[in-house]
């Protein structure tokens, strides 16, 4: 279908680009760091999209939605996450949002348990302590940190992720795995986690994964009065989205010792400014939203995304559908 275009928000993997060549014309912003929304706006103008592929970093809002024109089918992000798209607007429109799911759970689980693994046993600060040279003779209490070994899990949102998470982490030896999501969940056996209430996993668990999507419903669940009723000991990490921590009250937690720790690789905002007082706390390890980055995800899905825009040109039902 050489008539049809498709515009792409940045540079993707070529896995990506081939699939969408093969049958489209492209057009794609030039440049590995993310397209102003003002000249996303003014490409969409340009010229008549019937697919847009979009990164989370895009807000495809109505007024790009109004750039594009009607003839727009699809806006398909090379993401799991897909709150940076206005789905109602979308809806009016009979657009259709799709995103790429399953191709990055392994990656984003490896991370997770990666990350645990990292702020329970202070790994950033043994590194950077290497590094300024304030490696001196042993000392038998210098950076010591916290066993896995007998403790409680509590993973929030059990869906894809977190079950792989809890996966993971089970053979550590953990004394129980607890979960809470909007509903119990058959698969949660697998791993022998139980269903508990939101009360339940902050009060019982020393460690606690959050894995779950940003919705109105979990914007800042883990606030002031949670990091209060949590235990002493424990450590949140975070791999789902940075607004679903309250990271002002978080900062205040971590500092009055109301939590031991915390792992996150999002934040709110992105990216977090190096002068965040987060930054500074030496018991918050903080990566740069990198869960899904190994090629195998990455190349997977920029080429779920573009079969998406496939599937919605050729009037086909996408892989990843969000909304219809
Ligand atoms: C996603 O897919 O939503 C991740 O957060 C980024 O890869």
């Amino acid at each position: 279908m050489p008539d049809k275009w498709v515009y792409v928000t940045r540079n993707i993997p070529q896995p990506g680009l081939a699939k969408l060549a093969e049958q489209f014309n492209i057009e794609t912003y030039q440049s590995d760091e993310a397209i102003p929304h003002d000249v996303l706006v003014s490409a969409m103008k340009g010229k008549r999209y019937d697919a847009l592929l979009c990164m989370l970093t895009d807000q495809i809002d109505e007024e790009v939605l109004d750039a594009a024109g009607p003839q727009l089918k699809i806006v398909a992000t090379m993401s799991v996450g897909y709150e940076h798209i206005n789905l109602q607007e979308c809806g009016k429109r009979n657009i259709l949002v799709a995103n790429t799911p399953g191709v990055s759970t392994d990656s984003v689980a490896e991370l997770t348990a990666t990350l645990l693994l990292m702020t329970a046993r202070r790994v950033t600060e043994g590194v950077e302590a290497v590094k300024k040279g304030e490696w001196g003779p042993w000392k038998p209490m210098w950076l010591c940190g916290t066993e896995l070994t007998g403790r409680v899990l509590g993973i929030y949102g059990l869906g894809r992720i977190g079950f792989n998470v809890g996966r993971r982490l089970k053979p550590f030896g953990f004394s129980k795995i607890y979960y809470t999501d909007v509903h119990e969940v058959s698969y949660a056996k697998d791993i022998d986690a139980e269903f508990v209430d939101f009360d339940g996993l902050i009060e019982k668990c020393d460690f606690i994964c959050v894995c779950c999507n940003l919705t109105p419903q979990t914007r800042h669940m883990f606030n002031a009065e949670v990091f209060k009723r949590m235990k002493k000991g424990a450590i949140l990490i975070n791999t789902g989205r940075g607004g679903v921590i309250d990271h002002e009250a978080l900062t205040e937690a971590l500092r009055n010792g109301d939590i031991t720790g915390a792992g996150l690789d999002v934040t709110e905002p992105e990216p977090l400014p190096p002068t965040h007082p987060l930054v500074s706390l030496p018991n918050c390890v903080i990566l740069p939203h990198m869960g899904s980055n190994t090629w195998d995800s990455r190349n997977a899905m920029a080429e779920i995304a573009a079969k998406n825009c496939i599937a919605a040109i050729s009037d086909q039902t996408p892989e990843g559908i969000v909304a219809a």
